[in-house]
């Protein structure tokens, strides 16, 4: 067979992406398991970060992390209609703090639900019926319940985390794990600067009613309600939005107003 010959030519295509393709797949099996704890250190990182916990000189040494993590937070999971912490003797393998999926879990026929139009403010469509949260515990005590939060920007749904301090009211932190807005602009969520706006704001009033919103444009503190106000991303209004939203939703009665109130109760009485 000539050199020059389609038939050849095609051959040796067909080779060359036969050994690409084989490359291509060893490396995606190969590299899935890094993959994998890559993502899960991610989402711990998030979790310190969110209750303000992680020193940021330190974020990228693996061992603090988990030895900070290990020793100051608690995984739990509750259900959020009855608010309950579910026992660690009910666990299984999805039912599982440290192999939590959001996304499986609320596909899940089991442990999923859709969501009717007019509550779905955070436009998430379907949620979860149990939730895997985490409490920063000190000597024992816990000082801060750190909330997984998620609802849609302008491009993608933003996963993240809120902290809220032991009074439950006031927010120690918030930070996003993934999203796919714009950077430059709705991509400035993950600004430090921004996210250090939320910390000590005021989630709830006085009767417990969700008063956190971020405004268009600054908040002026010398106004009344200020402390129930967080400055919106100029030129991302509606990724900002998008926050508002699913902030209020997950504080409220269809994300973990059931679990709040019952904390709320246990705090008061200890
Ligand atoms: C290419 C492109 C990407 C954009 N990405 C975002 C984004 O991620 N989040 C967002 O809120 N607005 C984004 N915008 C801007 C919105 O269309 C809209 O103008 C903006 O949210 C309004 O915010 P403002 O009222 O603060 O100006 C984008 C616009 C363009 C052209």
């Amino acid at each position: 067979m000539s050199n020059d010959s389609t038939k050849k030519t095609i051959i040796v295509a067909l080779g060359v992406c036969l050994v690409c393709s084989v490359l291509v797949a060893s490396a995606t099996v190969a590299l899935r398991g890094r993959q994998l704890q890559n993502k899960k250190l991610d989402k711990i990182k998030n979790i310190l970060q969110a209750g303000n916990l992680l020193d940021e000189q330190k974020k990228n040494d693996t061992d603090y992390i988990m030895d900070l993590y290990n020793k100051q937070v608690r995984p739990a999971i509750i259900d959020l209609k009855s608010g309950d912490i579910i026992p660690e003797s009910e666990y299984t393998d999805k039912l599982n703090p440290e192999k939590f999926d959001i996304k499986a879990m609320s596909d899940s026929p089991e442990y999923g639900e859709r969501i009717a139009g007019d509550l779905d403010i955070a436009s998430i469509k379907k949620m979860p019926r149990v939730m895997a949260i985490y409490m920063v515990l000190n000597n024992e005590q816990i000082e801060q319940f750190i909330l997984p939060v998620y609802g849609y920007g302008l491009w993608s749904t933003m996963y993240g985390f809120l902290a809220l301090n032991r009074d439950l009211t006031t927010i120690g932190g918030i930070t996003f794990y993934e999203h796919g807005e714009t950077p430059g602009l709705g991509g400035e969520i993950d600004n430090p600067l921004w996210k250090a706006l939320w910390q000590g704001k005021k989630a709830f009033d006085e009767n417990n009613t969700v008063k956190i919103t971020v405004i268009k444009g600054k908040v002026d503190t010398l106004e009344p309600g200020a402390e129930y106000q967080v400055d919106g991303l100029s030129g991302a209004t509606l990724t900002t939005r998008g926050v508002d939203y699913l902030v209020k939703f997950w504080l409220g009665e269809n994300g973990y107003g059931a679990f709040l109130a019952k904390q709320r109760e246990v705090l008061k009485n200890e």
